[in-house]
């Protein structure tokens, strides 16, 4: 079966970063915004608007980020109850549009016969990975759903004897590669990632700075520049508005707390993917432990985890990995360039 143009699609509750065999790519926010009334519809001149655009317009537009918090990833939320049901459509339909626009960033339409590899959370259940396939394949004439850290691996031909830790919004997925199609067995997929720091983060500033016009997308924005788990963290200073006029906040240990709170979570997390495997396994996939995912750029975070995993398995190498925006898509596109006929169309 040969196509036209491939494709690579990290379909991620925070981003969506996609790439084609003819050196296409984009990156964007995976959230959607619909005009609150009718007069900005008809300043906006649409009824959509996707990525960056939404989140610079959000006072006009109601923001929808279908995948957030693990939504559609794991299970049909809201089954049975009528306001659920109406939800998940429109969650679906939200879903449906950010993929369709996405290719369309990229040149792909209809008209193009593509193939796309989308990589999902490692353990992502059966009828996701069908909603995925269903989705894509209005635009794809095929389509494939991988595990997300496999994209990865597969993208560094780092198939055999490597634990990637893919470290997203919604989810921490770790996955063994031990030079066989990784099994559910070989993967652990954790319900906690940067949106949980978020709370967390959030949360605490509120509870001690309760006067604070402050909102979660200006702390994860402080924590995407000074997140650390290192002991000496930087200064995290934000201004925000208290008793109607700005003041320098120091939250620097209350990021710190937020932050530090993923360690032991994510290492145990390692420790269960490795759990199953002989001591000479264990001891190949702890000398190549590989951060990806957004989350792997918190400072400090691979020097934390090598830490620990070295006190409790004697040795361990962590390294994060150099490109975290496009490594999955990128995987995901090698994938789609080599995969076989029987593979497409498979999940
Ligand atoms: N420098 C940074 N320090 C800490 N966290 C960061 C940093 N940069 C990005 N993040 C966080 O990484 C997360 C996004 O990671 P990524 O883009 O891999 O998510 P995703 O693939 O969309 O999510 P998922 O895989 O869970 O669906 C967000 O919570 C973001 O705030
Ligand atoms: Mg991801």
């Amino acid at each position: 079966m040969t196509f036209q143009v491939y494709v690579g699609m990290d379909l991620g509750s925070h981003k969506t970063a996609v790439m084609t065999s003819e050196g296409r790519r984009a990156f964007l926010p995976t959230v959607i915004g619909r005009p609150k009334d009718d007069l900005s519809r008809r300043l906006i001149k649409t009824d959509a608007v996707f990525g960056q655009a939404a989140i610079e317009g959000d006072h006009s537009l109601d923001l929808l980020r279908p995948l957030a918090h693990g939504r559609l990833k794991f299970h049909a939320p809201g089954a049975g109850d009528s306001k659920g049901v109406k939800d998940e459509a429109t969650q679906r339909e939200s879903l449906r549009l950010i993929v369709q626009h996405a290719l369309g960033l990229v040149g792909v339409t209809t008209d193009v016969n593509a193939a796309v590899v989308i990589g999902a959370p490692a353990l992502a259940c059966l009828e996701s990975k069908e909603l995925l396939v269903e989705i894509a394949g209005r635009t794809c004439r095929s389509v494939m759903v991988v595990s997300e850290p496999f994209a990865v691996a597969y993208g560094m031909d780092q198939l055999s004897g490597t634990l990637v830790v893919d470290i997203g919004a919604g989810t921490t997925d770790i996955c063994a590669l031990t030079g066989i199609y990784p099994r559910p067995e070989h993967q652990v997929t954790l319900p906690i990632g940067g949106d949980a720091i978020d709370d967390i983060f959030t949360n605490l500033v509120l509870s001690q700075h309760p006067k604070a016009i402050v909102n979660r997308s200006m702390l994860c924005n402080l924590k995407e520049r000074f997140g650390s788990v290192a002991e000496n963290p930087p200064q995290a200073d934000l201004t925000v508005v208290v008793d109607g006029r700005p003041q320098i906040l120091n939250l620097t240990r209350q990021l710190h707390d937020a932050c530090k709170s993923f360690v032991e979570p994510v290492f145990n997390g390692l420790k269960q993917c490795l759990s199953g495997w002989d001591s000479e396994m264990q001891g190949r996939l702890l000398r190549n432990v590989i951060l990806a995912g957004g989350g792997s750029r918190m400072q400090g975070l691979d020097t934390a985890l090598e830490r620990l995993l070295r006190e409790y398995y004697g040795s361990a190498r962590v390294n994060p990995i150099h490109d975290s925006m496009f490594a999955g898509a990128a995987g995901a596109l090698k994938l789609a360039m080599e995969a076989r006929p029987e593979h497409w169309n498979a999940i």
